[in-house]
Formats: structure tokens, C-alpha cells, sequence
């Protein structure tokens, strides 16, 4: 690379990478593939359009690799062509659930989904982001007793509220989600069902947490967390009668996209492919098993674990109401540690974001390098000793 700076930079970024323990929940290392796919030449082409209908020429090849990351997509997750449509064109989380709000739910409609402090995303309907201000927001929270999913109280107030969406799928929930139970609720008030799957896909795929397919009519995911892919995401909407599938279609461009990044487009292809494997599924057990252990571990030396444990790749931990450490402070001290964090609300929370009552902790990434039960004891070991400040 000619430019020095630039180049500095990368490589202490990596430097960075190597010397820490990552338990940033939505973070992971991708495969030199990906990292191949994404410094490709792919970058160099405009393609707006879809595969076959591109505004430019010269997309033959471009085509292929949409067509690929598509095929992958359904075969991965298990879906016939007929029944789903696929758009890999979505350049992150926030912008493909805008996308698909955008094209299904009229503005002004209502989209209900969990409170941030709950574990449910900005896009969600926080007030914040624009889905709270285009859309009605419907928030819902946890069971404040057990810090779990309090599916009669969502009932209840989809049936008074009558939503046009239900989004279902978190950035901070540990916990297995019950689709069916959502499917039903959202039947019952007759709204859709969308399921945000970010955090949980590379779980989806590797066989160790439920599949959302039987019971949404659209779901959405990150391809950069659990998936192990680049930074960008999938839509996916049941093909049928209501024609969803050229509703988005249509809202990517030209609704609200011009030309899709290819190069990540080619580097999601590989990482749906990679993920496609025996390895992989023995990896996405891997990241559970990690999970587990790790918590177990803050449990035994006296941290709250919000919920009690967890069920995926995910662990909040209360460090304010355990031992009166704020989650910036927790995260600070961690970060000096060489443990990297990041800080949380946690259910029920009365402190401000900023400066929230916990952490959250994630295994996808350390579970990449290889780490076993047996290093997530030690982790636990070092962050009660940096919390503690032994
Ligand atoms: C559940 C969920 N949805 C959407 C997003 C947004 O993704 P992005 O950061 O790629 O916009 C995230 C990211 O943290 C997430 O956890």
C-alpha cells in the first residue's frame, strides 16, 4: 500500500485486534476470503439494478456474484426459491430495516418492538431513530421479575395497539425467542411479523437456535456478527400473493439505494458459503458452550448475570446492582485489562444510557480464534479481578 499513513493504521488495527479479548456481542473476525473479496476489484463496478435488469452495462460478471450470494442465502437458511425472496443489496442493519419498513408498512403506521433499555434495537422504534418518527412506535419491555420475554403483556398490547408490524429479534437479549408465540400474537392483531435475526444468524445457521422461517413474513439480518461475514445485511420476504418481493425490491432502488457495494456483496457470498459447513456448525455450538461457561463463571464469583444465564452467544451482566460498578466505568477498566466491552442498559434500567448499570458480553469472536471453556474461566477470573480492582 503507497499511502503510509493509511497503512499504519490498518496494521496497528489488526496489532489492536490480535492483542485484545474481543466480548463485543456483534463482532468477529471474518476469513482472509472475506477480507479478499472485499479488497476485490468488485468495488470498481456500478451494478443499480437487480442481476438480468442493471442499469449499466458491462454486469455480466457482477451478476453472477449477486446471483451466487443469493442462492447461498436461501440454501443456507433452508428456504425454497418459490417461497422467499431474497435482496442482498442492504448496506448494514439500520438501513435494511428502514428499507423494510419503507416498503411495507404505510407511514404513520405503528411498529411495535422492544424498548432499547430491554434489549431491542434503535431501529426498533426508538424515538430516537427515524423508524420512531416516521412510524407509530409500540414499545414493549421485559418481564421486569424475570428478565425475560413477557409474551401475555405483548398480547395484550398488540390487541389494544392493533400494530402494523411486530418486530421480534434483539441487540441484548440472551434468550431463546419463541417466533411461534410472536407468530400467533401478531395473527391475533393482524399485524406482520418481522424478524430481526443480526445477533443470532451464525446460531440460525449452525443448527443451535431456533429458525424464525416457519412463523415470520420477513426477516432481516446483519451478516457481520454471529455469521461471520463483512459488514452488511440480508432481507429476506415470503414470496406470495401480497407481493412483498416487489415491493422491496423496488424500495432498495429506487427507493431509497443507488448502486450496491458488490465487493461486499461477493465477501457475504463467501461467508454464507463458509458457513455452510460442518466446521461452522461446530463452531456456532462452540460460541454457546463459551457463553455458557463464561457466565456461569461471573455467576459463581458473584456477578448478576441478567436473566440468570443464556441461551446463545450473548451475556448481560448488572455490574451496578452486583458490586456498584456503572457499565463506562466497567468498560473502562476492563479496556485498560485488554478485555474489550461494551456498556449496557440493563432490563428495568433507571441510570441514563451513557452511563448504564451493565455490560454486554459476546463470544463470537474469541470462539473464531479458537477459545474453549476452559479460557472463558480465565477471562471470567481476570474481569472479577479488574472489576473488583485486586
Ligand atoms: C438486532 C440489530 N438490528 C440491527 C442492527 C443494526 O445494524 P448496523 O449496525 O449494521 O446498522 C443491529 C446492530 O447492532 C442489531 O443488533
Amino acid at each position: 500500500m503507497k499511502d503510509t499513513q493509511i497503512k499504519k493504521l490498518i496494521t496497528a488495527e489488526g496489532k489492536r485486534q490480535k492483542s485484545v479479548i474481543n466480548l463485543i456481542a456483534s463482532e468477529n473476525y471474518v476469513s482472509k476470503d472475506v477480507l479478499a473479496a472485499l479488497g476485490s476489484v468488485l468495488t470498481n463496478k456500478y451494478a443499480e439494478g437487480y442481476p438480468g435488469r442493471r442499469y449499466y452495462g458491462g454486469n455480466e460478471i457482477i451478476d453472477k456474484v449477486e446471483t451466487l450470494a443469493i442462492d447461498r442465502a436461501l440454501k443456507l437458511f433452508k428456504l425454497k426459491p418459490d417461497a422467499w425472496h431474497v435482496n442482498v443489496q442492504l448496506l448494514s442493519g439500520s438501513p435494511a430495516n428502514f428499507a423494510l419498513y419503507s416498503a411495507l408498512v404505510p407511514i404513520g403506521g405503528k411498529i411495535m418492538g422492544m424498548k432499547l433499555t430491554s434489549g431491542g434495537h434503535l431501529t426498533h422504534g426508538h424515538p430516537l431513530s427515524m423508524t420512531g418518527k416516521l412510524w407509530k412506535p409500540i414499545q414493549f419491555e421485559l418481564d421486569p421479575k424475570t428478565e425475560v420475554i413477557d409474551y401475555d403483556a405483548i398480547e395484550k398490547l398488540a390487541i389494544q395497539e392493533k400494530p402494523d408490524i411486530i418486530v421480534a429479534g434483539f441487540t441484548a437479549y440472551p434468550r431463546v425467542v419463541d417466533f411461534k408465540k410472536f407468530r400467533s400474537i401478531a395473527d391475533k392483531c393482524g399485524a406482520l411479523l418481522h424478524i430481526d435475526m443480526s445477533h443470532f444468524a451464525g446460531l440460525v445457521a449452525g443448527g443451535v437456535y431456533p429458525s424464525p422461517f416457519p412463523y415470520a413474513d420477513s426477516v432481516m439480518t446483519t451478516t457481520h456478527k454471529s455469521l461471520r461475514g463483512p459488514r452488511q445485511a440480508i432481507l429476506f420476504v415470503k414470496k406470495d400473493e401480497r407481493g412483498f418481493d416487489k415491493k422491496l425490491d423496488k424500495m432498495v432502488i429506487p427507493g431509497l439505494f443507488g448502486g450496491p457495494h458488490e465487493n461486499n456483496i461477493a465477501g457475504v457470498a463467501i461467508a454464507l458459503k463458509e458457513a455452510d459447513t460442518p466446521a461452522f456448525k461446530k463452531y456456532a455450538k462452540q460460541v454457546i458452550k463459551n457463553a455458557q461457561t463464561l457466565a456461569k463463571e461471573l455467576q459463581r464469583l458473584g456477578w448478576k448475570i441478567v436473566s440468570g444465564g443464556t441461551d446463545s452467544h450473548l451475556i448481560l451482566m448488572d455490574t451496578f446492582s452486583s458490586n456498584g460498578v456503572t457499565g463506562s466505568d466497567a468498560s473502562k477498566k476492563l479496556e485498560k485489562a485488554g478485555i474489550i466491552v461494551n456498556m449496557n442498559t440493563v432490563p428495568g434500567d433507571t441510570r441514563s444510557v451513557m452511563d448504564p448499570s451493565g455490560i454486554r458480553l459476546g463470544t463470537c469472536a474469541e470462539t473464531t480464534i479458537g477459545k474453549k471453556e476452559k479460557d472463558m474461566i480465565k477471562i471470567a477470573q481476570k474481569m472479577d479481578k479488574v472489576l473488583r480492582g485486586k
